[in-house]
């Protein structure tokens, strides 16, 4: 099954997530847009798993969160890769002290050791709220670069988790189930 590893969002933060990219949407940029139900802060994309392998990965998700407590992530502020001019996905920035890195690179060793191939790209934490689709003409996106720095968005979210999500993609787009949350601050 294919599998990554995530950081869930408040309900509520979701919600003001989906609202703030409805002025994106009413545009009719040429993006798919992620539901409030699937918005989330993606630590580690580990592809397809076997049955068997689930449970060294919960192991090594356990490991990784281990001596973590709750903290707060902020979301703030509206962009795209590789950047706005030249969009391919579009973004809310996160931030949350060194909390996420410290969680992601305990992360990357332990699911390099599982034998998951470490991520080669620097970790930039954000939540996807689109992605361009394949087939738009740069002119069709015109005006979007402007909106995103224009738009201002603040949230916060209160993390309790790190959670292991299944993905199963269907024509409708990706369906999203948690399989597993790792509490912070039980160990
Ligand atoms: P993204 O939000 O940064 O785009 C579930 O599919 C999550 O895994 C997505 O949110 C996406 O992160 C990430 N993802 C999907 N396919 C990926 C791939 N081939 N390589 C890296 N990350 C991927």
């Amino acid at each position: 099954m294919r599998l990554f590893v995530a950081i869930n969002l408040a309900y509520d933060v979701r919600q003001s997530v989906w609202r703030i990219g409805s002025e994106l949407r009413d545009c009719g940029y040429p993006i798919k847009w992620v539901r409030p139900e699937s918005v989330h802060l993606t630590l580690k994309f580990l592809g397809e798993v076997p049955e068997g392998g689930v449970e060294q990965v919960r192991a090594s998700i356990r490991t990784a969160a281990a001596g973590e407590s709750p903290f707060e992530l902020l979301l703030s502020g509206l962009g795209a890769f590789p950047n706005p001019r030249r969009p391919r996905v579009v973004w809310i920035g996160c931030h949350s002290g060194p909390s996420v890195a410290r969680i992601q690179q305990k992360l990357e060793s332990e699911l390099e050791h599982a034998g998951f191939p470490r991520e080669q790209r620097s970790f930039h934490p954000h939540i996807t709220l689109g992605r361009v689709r394949r087939d738009a003409r740069p002119a069709s996106l015109s005006g979007l670069a402007d909106q995103l720095g224009r738009l201002n968005f603040e949230a916060s979210s209160v993390v309790e988790s790190v959670d292991l999500m299944r993905s199963e993609l269907s024509r409708s787009g990706a369906h999203y189930t948690r399989l597993h949350a790792e509490i912070l601050g039980n160990s």
